[in-house]
């Protein structure tokens, strides 16, 4: 029975969300130096980065590292609490794989709120996942507040996947400026994702004269490389994002941009550049604009995060982070990897979310299969050879991400559903050495944490017994 917090002064912030979640666990603990035995959370600055000492006596426990290394500590803390109702004696000393454990929303499609978002921050927290890369804008909404251009919003955030006739849904400064803090006082980074130069139908709603074209199928999909005024519109549009995200990251997109860029041919102002700059065909158009962004985000003093669509252009390497998604072109990987590009693996397969989980499950996308939970468990290891790299290849990956596109996510079931218990796979791949990894063991210590769920009303699928939450319906289309 433990009755205060002590903090070192780096430390309160986490001292105080301790406190709060074991509130919420019906520990009532003060803060602060007084009579009683106490939970000590000590400043390290000299440990490794999020790393954690967790040292639990009869009549102490404490917790040492920097301010993230304490934070991750209390929530192995929480959890051994959560699961057991004590903490084991003993010492710990732990630390993460990988520097970059991230999980990728997508609300252009569907659009969650603020609420929804806080929520998936504290699971995230507690399972000391780090980067949200939230995709804000894409050819179904745009759902950012820009205060030189409102009408990205206010246009451009009108409908949604499923119904491209609902009121604009979208994200105020002030609410983006509180999902941050909120973020980041769980020291988890938030990268928004402003998707360009294709998937930029809603903006070109809002703001047609800086629409480059699209395809049938996918109209009005491009900015216009060609135009100088569409480069001078995305500097002040990523030049608020950049003053909302205290990440030295932004995410331009730059992926499937041929979807739309046929339209170019015709384009005068993309013909003219094209002159002009000697480029002699459209998807070096394309190059010159993702090397115009990535200059331009420099000079904002931020790095370029996009996926790995841009990788053939070579865009400056310090300045540059690529995804790599594109799980049926393993090359690209090993290309991205062989340039010594910081590499984030988030390949389609197993870590896209909007694909299916179980073979009882038909809402959502599959490929050759799907990606169960056994998969993200086991990624990447397993996938290495296949893919033609050794371990010593991958010096400049910076870690793993699930991504969730939710085209068929229109409500929290859906959301819950797909996220759910994958988000779990993905936290242990990206904490755990590969040799500590057991799928069987970890099927086990998940087994206490639908419980959770069900507390938190969270509508998961359960791995452990498929038909007990049967796969919720996926919206009705309207067309246009
Ligand atoms: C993507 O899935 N288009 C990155």
């Amino acid at each position: 029975r433990f009755g205060r917090i002590v903090a070192d002064a780096q430390l309160l912030a986490e001292a105080q969300l301790l406190q709060e979640s074991l509130s919420r666990m019906g520990y009532e603990l003060e803060l602060g130096k007084g009579r009683g035995k106490v939970v000590k959370l000590v400043y390290d600055p000299e440990s490794d980065e999020e790393s954690y000492e967790l040292l639990v006596k009869a009549n102490s426990i404490e917790i040492r590292g920097d301010a993230p290394g304490v934070f991750y500590g209390c929530q192995t803390l929480l959890q051994q609490v959560y699961t057991s109702g004590q903490v084991r004696l003993g010492d710990i000393e732990d630390g993460p794989r990988y520097g970059w454990r991230g999980f990728m929303l997508d609300e252009a499609r569907h659009f969650f709120g603020k609420q929804e978002v806080m929520k998936l921050l504290d699971m995230m927290a507690y399972l000391k996942l780090n980067k949200f890369h939230w995709h804000l804008t894409d050819a179904q909404g745009w759902r950012i507040e820009i205060k030189a251009y409102p009408e990205l919003a206010l246009t451009g955030g009108i409908g949604t996947h499923s119904d491209p006739y609902t009121e604009a849904q979208y994200y105020t400064q002030d609410e983006i400026r509180e999902i941050v803090a909120y973020a980041a006082a769980r020291h988890i980074e938030v990268i928004p994702e402003i998707d360009m130069p294709g998937h930029a139908s809603a903006a070109n709603r809002a703001y047609p004269e800086f629409n480059g074209g699209g395809s049938g199928q996918f109209p009005d999909f491009t900015f216009n490389v060609g135009k100088e005024g569409t480069y001078a519109y995305l500097t002040t549009i990523l030049k608020e994002v950049a003053s909302l995200f205290p990440s030295q990251y932004i995410h331009i997109g730059g992926d499937e941009v041929s979807y739309g860029s046929e339209a170019w041919k015709k384009d005068p102002d993309v013909k003219a550049l094209m002159r002009r700059e000697g480029l002699p065909d459209i998807k070096a158009a394309e190059g010159y604009f993702i090397h115009r962004i990535c200059d331009s985000l420099k000079t904002m003093d931020k790095q370029m995060i996009a996926w790995d669509d841009v990788l053939g252009f070579e865009p400056d390497r310090a300045q540059s982070v690529i995804c790599w998604w594109r799980h049926d072109r393993p090359q690209t990987l090993v290309q991205s990897l062989d340039k010594e590009y910081r590499t984030i693996l988030c390949p389609r397969k197993p870590m896209y979310y909007d694909f299916i989980q179980h073979s009882s499950h038909s809402c959502g996308r599959t490929w050759d299969g799907f990606c169960p939970l056994e998969d993200v468990y086991a990624f990447p290891d397993a996938w290495y050879e296949g893919w033609g790299l050794e371990e010593d290849d991958t010096d400049t990956v910076l870690g793993i991400q699930s991504n969730l596109w939710t085209e068929l996510v229109h409500n929290t079931d859906r959301l819950y559903f797909m996220i759910y218990p994958r988000l779990f796979a993905l936290a242990e791949a990206a904490w755990t050495e590969a040799g500590n990894k057991d799928y069987g063991s970890f099927a086990r210590r998940l087994d206490p944490y639908y419980g959770l769920m069900d507390k938190l009303g969270i509508y998961y699928f359960d791995a452990r017994e498929p038909s007990a939450h049967s796969e919720p319906a996926g919206p009705v289309i309207i067309k246009r």
